[in-house]
């Protein structure tokens, strides 16, 4: 199902843009109560009432190339660990021995079983309990019932998806293109954490309005100043930002525009996940709400080609370099502003204009999740 453009239709859209000075624009306005960044209770909400029930991304794919290659992190707050078994199937399991809770596995590998590294209890790829040490200590003790506790896993459009609940809200994944291939190859993953609220940080990758003024002096002089292209496709969304050297494609057949090169993508997966797709490398980023005033950043980096040797690595990791280093931290300061003033009284709601449509559309779509409840 075709829910976003084809690069071609996205290439034409900005043309046109720059013929006639426009931009995508949403309609309605959204005012968005400040109180909502700040509330304990209002946090608590969002992970257990949508993060914990909502089918989302864990990590791409391609992080999980072969039988027994596993990845834990902590997703809404919760540890978890994601398996592909022998049989090629990705499991998940909340990481917790089901002795004593000890986590059995930690950060990225691959591996023919877990084993607990407390006492000893070694489980499965599947999950089930294998050996306990010394078993006569456990009189009766039914093995079949001490298995990893098991959450739902999809995989698909290149992605791991987790939903941690019984009763799960129906995700939008089926509107989603292939975003991952087998064929990429992680070359990075990292993780920090900010003094931020998820949403504010969220919020600086949904729109165009602020390259020029927040961006001056590197992202806006390849750039263009507030001309996007604006698509969603149910819950999820998509942001193209251009570069100036797209304007060579008029003089190419719209058939046979490519844009590679050309143009940045940036996917937000609702509600916590944005890829952005870059020249070289694409980059999945996870927004891990911690506390209503921190979040943990969890990036993974895949190559956009099969590697054709160090050199396209070089030019993968040069990519990423730039983006973090210049962009990403003027984007990070100016979210930590926002984070400081955010109890200062001045705004009791903040106003999402008709050049910030993506993060009004997030905040309706959370906001109806949580009035379901
Ligand atoms: S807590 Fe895992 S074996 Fe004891
Ligand atoms: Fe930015």
């Amino acid at each position: 199902m075709a829910a976003f453009l084809t690069d071609q239709d996205v290439a034409q859209r900005v043309l046109d843009h720059i013929a006639n000075r426009t931009t995508d624009t949403g309609e309605a306005l959204w005012r968005e109560p400040v109180r909502h960044y700040l509330c304990p209770r209002r946090f608590t909400d969002e992970v257990e009432t949508v993060l914990r029930r909502y089918p989302t991304p864990f990590c791409p794919s391609a992080a999980l190339p072969e039988a027994g290659s596993y990845l834990a992190r902590t997703a809404a707050g919760i540890p978890l660990v994601v398996v592909r078994g022998d049989d090629g199937v990705v499991r998940g399991f909340r990481n917790a021995c089901r002795h004593r809770g000890a986590q059995v596995a930690s950060g990225r590998g691959c591996a023919r079983a877990f084993r607990c590294g407390y006492h000893g209890w070694t489980y499965r790829l599947d999950g089930a309990l294998q050996h306990l040490p010394h078993e006569a200590g456990f009189p009766g003790l039914d093995k079949g019932q001490h298995g990893l506790s098991a959450v739902p896993v999809e995989e698909k459009a290149g992605l791991i998806f987790v939903t941690q609940e019984e009763d799960a809200i129906v995700g939008d994944m089926d509107d989603l293109p292939e975003l991952f291939t087998a064929r990429q190859q992680l070359f990075d993953s990292s993780e920090y954490t900010l003094d931020l609220n998820w949403k504010v940080f969220l919020e600086s990758f949904l729109e165009g309005y602020h390259i020029k003024p927040a961006h001056p002096e590197t992202f806006f002089p390849f750039g263009f100043d507030n001309l996007n292209v604006v698509e969603t496709a149910g819950r999820n969304a998509r942001i193209t930002f251009p570069f100036q050297r797209i304007a060579q494609l008029k003089d190419v057949a719209p058939e046979q525009r490519k844009v590679d090169g050309l143009l940045t993508y940036v996917y937000h997966l609702f509600p916590n996940v944005l890829i952005a797709v870059l020249s070289h490398h694409t980059t999945m980023v996870v927004l891990e709400p911690v506390a209503v005033d921190a979040t943990r950043v969890i990036s993974y980096s895949v190559t956009n080609n099969a590697l054709e040797g160090e050199a396209s690595l070089e030019k993968a990791r040069n990519d990423k370099a730039f983006v973090s280093t210049t962009g990403q931290s003027e984007d990070i300061a100016l979210a930590k502003s926002i984070q400081a003033s955010l109890h200062s009284g001045a705004n009791a709601f903040f106003t999402f204009g008709r050049y910030e449509k993506l993060p009004g559309h997030f905040h309706r779509n959370l906001q109806a999740l949580l009035d379901q409840r």
